[in-house]
C-alpha cells in the first residue's frame, strides 16, 4: 500500500524538478549557424592588409551526418582567422557558466588551434585579433606530437593563467563537443562529447591566486632527523681472509707446450683463469634503518601573500564570443556554440546535435577514406611506368617541400609567441 501510494508522488516530484531546471536555464548565446548567422558575426579586418586573413567557408564539410547542418570552416592554408559575435552582457557571478562548442578538424590538423574565446566589456570587433584581451579561452590545441591538449585559460589583471593539469584533446577528423563548466563554488569540469575529462578547483588547478598554504620558509630539518632509509648491517662482518682471495688463478690444466724453448721464449708460466672463489669486493649488507623518520618536509603554513577572492571564477561583463586562430592547414569547422548557465541544457544540446549525427558522420568519413585510398592506389599503378622519369622531378619537389616547412615554422613562431602561449 505504501509503495503504491509513493509512486505518483515521486513522479510528480521528478516533473517538478525537470520543470524547475527548464525555467532556470539562461541561454546567453546559442549559435547553430543557421540562415542569418552572418548578421550575428563580424569578420575582423585583422591581418587583411598583409593578405594573411583567411576566408571562412559556410559548410557542413566533406563528411557529415547532416548536410543541412552547417558551421563555419577555415578554408585557406597559412592564414589568420578572426571573427566574433556579441550577446547581451551578463555576469557569471554566483552562477554556473557553461561554454560549449563543437569542432571538427577535417584537415588532419598537425599544428593549429580549435579554441574559442569569451571576451568582456567593449571591443572593436572589426579589429579583433591575437592581441585583443579576452577573459576565457577554451578548446583543443594540436601541434606536432607533443601538444595535443585542451586549453582552459583564465585572464586576470592582464595575465593569462593556463590550466596546470593535462587534458588530452581528440585528434581524429570527426566532430567533437568541448564543454567548460565553471561553478560559483570555484570548481570546474571539462567535458568532451558529454564525458567528463577533468574536474577540480580553480584554486588548485590554476595559479590565478597565490597558493593558500606554503612551506614554512623558516623551518629547518632538525639535527637529529634521520632520513636514511637503509643503513649498513652492523651484524654483517667481512669474513677472515676475504681480501686475500685472488681474482685469477693459474690454470692447472695448462701444460707447457712441447716446442717451448726456455732460452728463446723465456720461462714458461701457466696462463691464468678467473678464480671461482672470488666474489668481488666485499660489500656490507644493508638493512632497514630502525630510526628512519621518513623524508623531512617543511611544515605548511598559511601564505601571508594569499588574499582570498571568492569571485575568482567571475567575470562581471561577458559580452562576446570570438574565434581567433592561426592555421597552417585549414579545415577546422566550428558549430553549435553555446554560452549558458545550465549544464543540463548544454548536455541535451550535445545529444540533439552531435549525438544524433555522429554515427552517420563516421560512416561518411569511412566512405571518404575508402574512396581516397582507391584513388591513391590507382594513381600508384599508373605511376610505376613513369617512375624513372619522375625521379629527377621528385628531387626538385622535396627541396621545395623543405622550403615550405621552413616557412611554416617562421610563421608559426610569429603568431604563437606574441599570443598567449
Ligand atoms: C567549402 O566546403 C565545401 C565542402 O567541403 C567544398 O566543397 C567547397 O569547395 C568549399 N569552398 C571553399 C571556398 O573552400
Amino acid at each position: 500500500m505504501a509503495i503504491w501510494r509513493s509512486r505518483p508522488l515521486v513522479a510528480a516530484l521528478a516533473t517538478l524538478i525537470a520543470a524547475a531546471s527548464i525555467v532556470s536555464a539562461d541561454v546567453y548565446f546559442e549559435e547553430r549557424f543557421d540562415d542569418g548567422w552572418e548578421n550575428r558575426w563580424i569578420k575582423s579586418d585583422w591581418k587583411k592588409d598583409e593578405n594573411m586573413a583567411g576566408e571562412w567557408n559556410y559548410t557542413s564539410g566533406k563528411w557529415t551526418g547532416d548536410a543541412e547542418d552547417k558551421g563555419i570552416q577555415t578554408s585557406e592554408d597559412y592564414r589568420f582567422y578572426a571573427i566574433s559575435a556579441e550577446f547581451p552582457e551578463f555576469s557569471n557571478k554566483d552562477k554556473t557558466l557553461v561554454f560549449q562548442f563543437s569542432v571538427k578538424h577535417e584537415q588532419k590538423l598537425d599544428c593549429g588551434g580549435g579554441y574559442i574565446k569569451l571576451l568582456s566589456g567593449e571591443i572593436d570587433q572589426k579589429k579583433f585579433g591575437g592581441d585583443t584581451p579576452y577573459s576565457i579561452m577554451f578548446g583543443p590545441d594540436i601541434c606536432g606530437y607533443s601538444t595535443k591538449k585542451v586549453h582552459a585559460i583564465f585572464t586576470r589583471d592582464g595575465k593569462n593563467h593556463l590550466i596546470k593539469k593535462e587534458v588530452a584533446c581528440e585528434t581524429d577528423q570527426l566532430t567533437h563537443v568541448y564543454t567548460f563548466i565553471v561553478r560559483p563554488d570555484a570548481t570546474y569540469s571539462i567535458l568532451i562529447d558529454n564525458n567528463e575529462k577533468q574536474t577540480g578547483s580553480l584554486y588548485s588547478d590554476w595559479d590565478i591566486l597565490p597558493p593558500k598554504q606554503i612551506k614554512d620558509p623558516d623551518a629547518k630539518k632538525p639535527e637529529d632527523w634521520d632520513d636514511k632509509e637503509y643503513i649498513p648491517d652492523p651484524e654483517d662482518k667481512k669474513p677472515e681472509g676475504y681480501d686475500d682471495i685472488p681474482k685469477e688463478i693459474p690454470d692447472t690444466d695448462a701444460k707447457k707446450p712441447e716446442d717451448w724453448d726456455d732460452e728463446e721464449d723465456g720461462e714458461w708460466t701457466a696462463p691464468t683463469i678467473p678464480n671461482p672463489e672470488y666474489k668481488g669486493p666485499w660489500k656490507q649488507k644493508k638493512i632497514k634503518n630502525p630510526n628512519y623518520k621518513g623524508k623531512w618536509k617543511a611544515p605548511l603554513i598559511d601564505n601571508p601573500d594569499f588574499k582570498d577572492d571568492p569571485y575568482i571564477y567571475a567575470y562581471p561583463n561577458l559580452r562576446y564570443v570570438g574565434i581567433e586562430l592561426w592555421q597552417v592547414k585549414s579545415g577546422t569547422l566550428f558549430d553549435n556554440i553555446l554560452v549558458s548557465d545550465d549544464p543540463e541544457y548544454a548536455k541535451k544540446l550535445v545529444v540533439e546535435t552531435w549525438g544524433k549525427n555522429k554515427d552517420a558522420e563516421k560512416a561518411a568519413f569511412d566512405e571518404a577514406e575508402k574512396k581516397k585510398e582507391e584513388e591513391e592506389s590507382k594513381a600508384d599503378e599508373s605511376d610505376v611506368d613513369a617512375e624513372d622519369e619522375d625521379e629527377a622531378e621528385d628531387d626538385a619537389k622535396s627541396d621545395s617541400d623543405a622550403e615550405d616547412e621552413k616557412q611554416t615554422h617562421v610563421k608559426f613562431s610569429l603568431s604563437r609567441v606574441p599570443d598567449e602561449l
